[in-house]
């Protein structure tokens, strides 16, 4: 298994971290066309970012699509906990795009088999992504695979663990409205695009990205799987790295942002 090391970019905090992450993403939206997005609070301030970034600069006239990583099985597309009404407020209506310029999986779905099959058909359709853009589980899962899923894993409908849930109970209000299963892009699906661009940020995500970058390079932590993709670039503050003992000394000049 041949495996690479991701660019691994600090910075200064949470802030700065999101808005390098940022200004990568506007330039692949102005240069390429498709690129997969993810949702969740650290990308807030991203998206935040990106909105102030493209405002007044037209993105190109043949359009972006942005394809979503993950939805939630049973969530209508307006349920503000959906990821299609998060990408759809923070994405879509901010840059002016149609609802033909997003794909999300459709978790609604009475066959998921078939769900997952149009998404992974919609990107291929679409030319493959350019840049995926990828947050981190507290447990290391990436979109929503979680630990235990297979490396070569494409599109499918998952249950989503209790340290998963749990994580949600707050923006949900309770723990029996967290939804249990999810339609997620496999990690395989991720591994497809041409470039990867991870945003970690915080304390709480700090042993997730140790056993990702430092760790073995297999399922029980499904961000190792970037080390297998080799253009990576990972994106964190200090509170990220805090986990990452030796490593950051083994590496020969970590950037800085
Ligand atoms: C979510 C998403 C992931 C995201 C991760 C972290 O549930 N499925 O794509 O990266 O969990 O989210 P947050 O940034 O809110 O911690």
């Amino acid at each position: 298994m041949r495996t690479f090391e991701p660019r691994l970019l600090l910075c200064p905090d949470a802030a700065s971290a999101a808005v390098e992450a940022a200004d990568r993403v506007a330039a692949a939206l102005r240069e390429e066309r498709v690129i997969g997005l993810a949702t969740g609070a650290t990308m807030a301030p991203l998206y935040r970012r990106l909105r102030h970034q493209l405002a007044g600069h037209p993105l190109p006239p043949r359009g972006v699509i942005g394809i979503a990583l993950d939805e939630y099985v049973g969530l209508r597309p307006e349920h503000p906990e959906s990821f299609r009404a998060y990408l759809d407020g923070a994405f879509v209506r901010p840059l002016g795009l149609t609802g033909e310029q997003i794909v999300v999986p459709d978790g609604m779905a009475g066959d998921r088999l078939a769900a997952a099959r149009r998404h992974e058909a919609a990107i291929t359709a679409a030319g493959g992504i350019e840049l995926q853009l990828l947050g981190i589980g507290a447990n290391g899962h990436i979109g929503f695979n979680e630990p235990g899923s297979p490396l070569d894993s494409c599109t499918r409908d998952v249950s989503l663990t209790a340290q998963t849930r749990a994580a949600q109970i707050a923006s949900f209000g309770s723990a029996d409205a967290v939804p249990t299963r999810a339609i997620t892009a496999g990690i395989g699906t991720i591994l497809g695009a041409r470039r990867l661009l991870m945003l970690v940020t915080g304390e709480a995500k700090a042993a997730a990205l140790s056993a990702a970058l430092a760790g073995p390079v297999n399922p029980s932590c499904p961000a190792s799987a970037l080390r297998l993709h080799p253009e990576v670039t990972v994106i964190c503050d200090p509170a990220a790295t805090s986990q990452l003992g030796t490593y950051l000394d083994r590496k020969r000049a970590p950037e800085t942002c």
